[in-house]
């Protein structure tokens, strides 16, 4: 077994910068990846078992039975990096296929990352892996020395592009693209538009379990930031813009409140909303002009029942 553990400077410093700054921007937004905490990953495991939420459950059938098809379009590959790998078991239908030497795992959250590529490597006695606790999205470039030489594949599953807006997601796949280099592949999972009844319900399940994992990302603030978020004082409120193509996901405050976050006070009027995530939802012609942009171009595609896993080089 070969394994590595590599934990970057903790992110906890940006944390405090994002939160602050977003709390006094108009309107008030906080970045998405901080949903990801030891419970917000919890979470959001359970959000993908729901039966409303069909993007998770959508794209492991797809994968499961396009799986030749796709490995016979990426060929021979050295190394796989995955990028938000979490609980890297969607990675592992790949690594069966691809019989790659190296996997190389990044995620913000990484104490789970850790245990999950352990476990990995583990099981796979020919696989080098290399796990990166990082905020990729600040740090990226970071993972350079970690790389083996050879044919790369990024691997970017799931639909975490949706959550970028379009010119943020367009400048990550450039840099994924400058990160593995010439003659690397991307093999990326996103979600289709299709009918907003059910992209309402799939960020409305009726356990309510995205409602706590939005609310959750109060709880670690107050945690984590020394705040006094009430928790009761907040709606989750999520509904899909047919125009901008894509979920918003708020809370929104049920009262006129104060609340103080590492010793600053920000006022709320009632009715005023944090915007917590964008998820994008795509048609793929249009997610193929956004991968050029960022210098990939389309290889072959797979669709299936709204979702679409697509690949670059
Ligand atoms: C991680 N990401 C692709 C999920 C999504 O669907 O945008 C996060 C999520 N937020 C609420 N439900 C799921």
């Amino acid at each position: 077994m070969s394994f590595a553990f590599r934990l970057f400077p903790a992110a906890g410093d940006d944390m405090r910068a994002d939160v602050l700054a977003g709390l006094a921007a108009s309107p008030k937004a906080i970045p998405p990846k901080y949903f990801y905490d030891d419970a917000g990953c919890r979470l959001f495991e359970s959000i993908c078992a729901q039966p409303e939420y069909a993007l998770y459950r959508t794209e492991q059938a797809l994968m499961r039975e396009r799986i030749g098809d796709i490995a016979a379009a990426v060929g021979e590959v050295d190394c796989i990096i995955e990028p938000g790998a979490g609980d890297c078991i969607k990675v592992r239908r790949l690594v069966d296929a691809l019989r790659p030497g190296h996997l190389v795992s990044l995620d913000i959250a990484g104490a789970p990352l850790a245990a999950a590529a352990e476990a990995l490597a583990h099981d796979y006695s020919g696989l080098a892996v290399t796990a990166l606790g990082m905020d990729f999205i600040h740090d990226l470039e970071a993972a350079a020395p970690h790389l083996p030489p050879g044919k790369r594949l990024v691997y970017y599953p799931g639909s975490s592009i949706g959550n970028f807006p379009p010119d943020a997601a367009t400048t990550l796949l450039a840099r994924f693209r400058r990160l593995a280099g010439p003659g690397s592949q991307l093999l990326i999972g996103f979600d289709l538009r299709k009918d907003p009844l059910l992209l309402h319900a799939a960020y409305n399940d009726a356990a309510g379990v995205t409602a706590a994992f939005n609310l959750n990302l109060l709880a670690r603030i107050n945690r984590e930031l020394d705040a006094n978020f009430d928790l009761s004082r907040f709606r989750h409120y999520a509904f899909y813009n047919p125009t901008a193509g894509r979920i918003e996901v708020h809370l929104v405050s049920l009262a006129e409140q104060a609340v103080t976050v590492a010793g600053q006070r920000f006022r709320f009027n009632c009715g005023e909303t944090l915007l917590t995530e964008y998820s994008y939802k795509f048609v793929p012609r249009e997610f193929d002009a956004l991968a050029l942009a960022a210098g990939w171009q389309s290889k072959a595609g797979w669709e299936r029942e709204g979702f679409a896993v697509r690949l670059y080089g």
